[in-house]
């Protein structure tokens, strides 16, 4: 089972292969912005993925789409809701808090 560590606070939780890392961070009361609930829609869930990348679901059109409209995106962004956890840990950092 992967383990999924948040940043800044070093939390770690397992985490389940196949499931966004949005619903992960929810499933543990990680608190993150999701103002669309998970669609793909507003850009909210704004992460960085710091370890891990290359385990995780792979940055589809929509997606991309979503990012580029965003402030600060570069290399290691993804949003929470669509990046699908693989079967590796992974290391992501929150950006913004509620
Ligand atoms: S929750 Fe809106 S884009 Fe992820």
């Amino acid at each position: 089972m992967p383990v999924l560590t948040v940043q800044p606070s070093g939390q770690q939780v397992d985490a389940a292969t196949g499931d966004s890392i949005l619903a992960t961070l929810k499933e543990n009361k990680i608190k993150i912005n999701n103002d669309c609930g998970g669609e793909g829609e507003c850009g909210s869930c704004h992460i960085f993925v710091t370890e891990g990348r290359k385990t995780i679901s792979k940055l589809q059109r929509e997606e991309n789409a979503m990012l580029d409209t965003l402030v600060g995106v570069g290399l290691k962004s993804r949003l929470a809701c669509q990046a699908e956890i693989g079967e590796e840990d992974l290391t992501i950092e929150l950006l913004s808090f509620i």
